[in-house]
């Protein structure tokens, strides 16, 4: 190991443990409470480690998120002045992610915001502009026309970016006015009771969403002006964000010299439903204002996005696969090989498929990866079928396999991730890993 590394990773490990347990951050700061997106990265986990690497890679850095999600990763970035790109599978994610990278002056926002609120408040109509299977379940007959009126002020809306901007407030506004619970990221309808007792207006929270957004967006483009990274009504370097399934292929031509992500734990059914959670907010935004590359029917069924998600195909691990992986990974294979009853087998093979998955991801990522690059990955371990499934080993093995050595590691106690308490996720999960990799060939 050189002087430098050994230094880089001196300061890495002296990053505090409250500090990397969120003690000193606001979970809410910049833009990271535009939109609800579920297990969100911490800014406390990532600043500290931003800031030592980009150091470490002389303050020239291209980032890569493979797994953007909320895209708080890229925004970490942009405030350290990185070239960024992310991609997901998940057009939400996106969509949330083009908003959040995006570069408005607060005077076209409120301009906008003006607008739009004189053509809803102004419209009469009483038509409902979108169907789908079951809609008169997931919204009572006012909501529906009340977002109809917001659809319909959005669309008239002629610059793209501002569309864009309308339509995040307009998914925050659908979690919160429509009848699935919030509670979890499942789709489940409320108690009928509740849905008649319920005072809400879809119009009035649209409204409120919307002003705490260019709030919160402002705040964060000044942050970025600060820090001296817009220039000329631009950020001075690239930000590019796609949709993209990993397991096929990342997007771009580029070259990285960072990449920090937080990947899925396991599948999305049996972890969290990413796919479900957007089914309804997608359903009221065109996919043309979203990215016309899209190329899957992701509103077929409300399951289809976490199928199309790591690990989400039920087809049987075919066995050559099954023991090529097992090669890679021992921890994997003493994980699975464990059971013998059939249903549990069953639950294993879930873990194998979607590290099969995961595993191919990497071998999507490495070679975008510049020599002498550092990979950060925040990995945490789960329970399956009552055994802990060492997602935190299995990974190391994976990258050890394709020739890429830990560079260094830390760990942090999970305090108040936003994950629903009632499916117990949070107990199942309190301590993650953060395993740094470099690249050295
Ligand atoms: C834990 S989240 C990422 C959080 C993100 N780092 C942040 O800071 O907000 C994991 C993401 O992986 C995405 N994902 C799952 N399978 C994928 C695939 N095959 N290709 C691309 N993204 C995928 C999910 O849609 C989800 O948004």
């Amino acid at each position: 190991m050189s002087n430098t590394d050994r230094y880089t990773k001196k300061k890495i490990k002296s990053i505090s443990s409250e500090t990397l347990n969120g003690e000193n951050y606001s979970r809410s700061d910049f833009a990271r409470s535009i939109l609800n997106y579920p297990a969100m990265m911490v800014p406390s986990v990532q600043e500290p480690i931003f800031e030592k690497l980009s150091e470490a890679l002389n303050n020239e850095v291209s980032l890569l998120d493979p797994f953007m999600g909320a895209s708080n990763t890229l925004v970490t970035g942009m405030k350290y002045g990185m070239n960024v790109f992310g991609q997901d599978i998940n057009p939400l994610s996106v969509l949330l992610s083009q908003v959040k990278i995006c570069f408005y002056e607060n005077s076209e926002l409120i301009d906008a915001e003006e607008r739009l609120n004189n053509l809803i408040v102004s419209d009469k109509s009483e038509s409902v502009e979108v169907t789908f299977d079951n809609i008169d379940k997931w919204f009572t007959k006012e909501i529906q026309i009340e977002l109809s009126k917001i659809y319909r002020a959005v669309r008239r809306e002629p610059i793209l970016k501002t569309r864009k901007f309308f339509w995040v407030a307009l998914a925050e506004t659908i979690r919160l006015t429509s009848n699935d619970r919030t509670s979890t990221f499942k789709l489940h309808m409320r108690p009928v009771e509740e849905i008649n007792a319920r005072q809400v207006s879809a119009i009035k929270t649209f409204i409120s969403i919307s002003r705490k957004n260019i709030l919160n967006i402002s705040n964060y483009i000044n942050i970025l002006s600060q820090n001296g990274c817009i220039k000329k009504g631009k950020y001075i370097k690239n930000a590019t964000v796609l949709w993209g399934d990993t397991n096929i292929e990342i997007r771009t031509n580029k070259k990285f010299n960072l990449l920090v992500t937080s990947p899925p734990y396991g599948d999305n059914q049996t972890t969290v439903t990413y796919g479900q959670f957007s089914y309804l907010p997608l359903q009221w935004i065109p996919i043309e204002d979203i990215d016309d590359t899209i190329i899957f029917d992701y509103l077929k069924t409300t399951q289809y996005i976490d199928n199309k998600s790591l690990g989400g195909q039920i087809n049987d691990s075919d066995n050559n696969i099954t023991e090529r992986i097992f090669e890679r990974s021992r921890t994997l294979k003493r994980f699975v090989t464990q059971f013998k009853d059939n249903d549990l087998k069953k639950k294993a093979g879930k873990v194998t498929r979607f590290i099969v998955d995961l595993d191919n991801s990497i071998d999507k990522m490495l070679p975008k990866m510049k020599k002498d690059s550092f990979l950060v990955w925040t990995v945490g371990n789960r329970n399956v079928n009552k055994k802990l499934v060492r997602n935190d080993l299995i990974v190391k093995e994976l990258f050890a396999s394709k020739g890429v050595e830990v560079f260094t590691d830390l760990e942090r106690e999970i305090l108040s991730k936003r994950m629903p308490g009632r499916n117990n996720f949070s107990n199942m999960m309190s301590r993650e890993k953060i395993i740094i990799f470099k690249k050295t060939k």
